[in-house]
């Protein structure tokens, strides 16, 4: 009866954790997964998270009802209000939120929606994106093509490429775009090269999909929405998934939302029932415990302020990373390394070939994804000489 099916040859960064975690080597490090790790390689519990543990302790503890499909109403709201930070309240009445399983949930929803109602378009990611993304919608039947994006030549953007490529595609095509902290190459568009591409995106009638995993780590929690608010403020209609994973440390709580920009709230009704139905056919509805802590923090001011707080720690610790990285190779190595700083989130795209990261895993236990991509936030005072 399964003879035919092949042999699963393991997802290119989850079977890395498998292997690291396997690796009894003590002086092991981890570059690979998007972890967030600490000065003491903790992956941490947020102090605002933990307060909210507390604070919900007696409901987190009774029997949870199913959500709705679209999830817990209030924290719908509240990632609203953290994505689209800068926006019109009255505009807020025109996206469609949905709660989703973490940011790959949100663009699975993403992918069966395109499918369903635009049959027709095809999607086109930077080269190179998260592996995940080409998976996830051509698993739903979407056609992925890549756009030029990362220049070898400078470890930057190729800015010329990547806007000649989308001035060519046809209306209703649809561009997934990171808003920062792009993954896998931390190099990330300026303020005015995304106002350049909204543009064209406006013109020709495109439909973005912004993934955004990392909100915060770039350059700050009200910065690093540029682009979506840039694309808001233009009047586009457009998608956001959000990832709740990294920047509220709550990985395997699976939380993060999906919302579709309307042009009007009548479209945005009909959406949201879509996304409903959709919602229903994958898992019927979301799992309540991480929507219930995020919602939380979002809506106390003082947990707010404290989340905030923690946020701007891990960017900053993760800045003073790849300073103190870049100063130490240059000096070991007498090679340019500025690219570590200009680079932005949490990975830097390193040039080294496949090879040389399984060279670094097999002699050093030091672990990077076979692209080369380093995850900045597993180094630490104590590991970094080392790596
Ligand atoms: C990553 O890129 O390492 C993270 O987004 C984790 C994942 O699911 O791949």
């Amino acid at each position: 009866m399964f003879n035919h099916i092949p042999t699963y040859a393991g997802d290119p960064i989850l079977s890395l954790m498998d292997a690291y975690q396997k690796d009894p080597r003590a002086h092991k490090v981890n570059l690979s997964i998007g972890l967030y790790y600490d000065e003491q390689q903790q992956v941490p519990q947020l102090q605002a998270i933990q307060q909210a543990y507390a604070d919900l302790d007696t409901q987190l503890k009774q029997v949870k009802l199913y959500l709705p499909m679209s999830g817990l109403q209030r924290f719908n709201q509240a990632s609203q209000q953290l994505i689209f930070s800068t926006a019109d309240p009255a505009a807020l009445d025109r996206i469609a939120t949905v709660q989703s399983l973490g940011g790959s949930g949100a663009l699975k929803l993403a992918a069966d929606f395109i499918h369903q109602f635009f049959p027709n378009s095809q999607l086109w990611v930077s080269n190179p994106t998260w592996e995940n993304h080409i998976s996830i919608f051509t698993a739903s039947g979407v056609n992925c093509h890549t756009y030029p994006y990362y220049d070898a030549s400078t470890q930057g953007v190729d800015f010329k490429g990547m806007l000649d490529c989308l001035n060519t595609l046809a209306p209703k095509n649809v561009v997934l775009l990171h808003p920062c902290c792009h993954n896998p190459t931390g190099a990330d568009l300026s303020q005015a090269q995304w106002d350049q591409v909204i543009q064209v995106l406006k013109t020709r009638e495109l439909i973005a999909v912004f993934d955004m995993a990392y909100q915060g780590f770039s350059q700050g929690l009200q910065q690093d929405n540029y682009a979506i608010c840039q694309a808001l403020q233009a009047n586009l209609s457009f998608m956001v998934s959000h990832s709740c994973s990294k920047i509220f440390s709550l990985y395997g709580e699976r939380v993060g939302s999906l919302s579709i920009v309307c042009p009007d709230t009548e479209a945005r009704i009909r959406v949201e029932g879509q996304l409903k139905s959709l919602v229903r056919k994958i898992y019927s509805s979301p799992p309540s415990t991480g929507a219930l802590l995020v919602s939380h923090v979002l809506n106390t001011p003082k947990l707010y302020a404290l989340w905030q707080q923690q946020v701007e720690e891990m960017r900053l610790r993760m800045q003073q990373m790849r300073q103190s990285l870049r100063d130490q190779l240059e000096q070991a190595l007498e090679h340019d390394f500025s690219y570590l700083t200009t680079q932005q989130g949490m990975f830097s795209y390193t040039g080294l070939s496949p090879a040389q990261v399984q060279q670094l895993r097999d002699d050093y236990a030091i672990y990077l994804v076979g692209s080369g991509r380093l995850c900045i936030a597993g180094l630490n005072q104590k590991n970094l000489s080392y790596v």
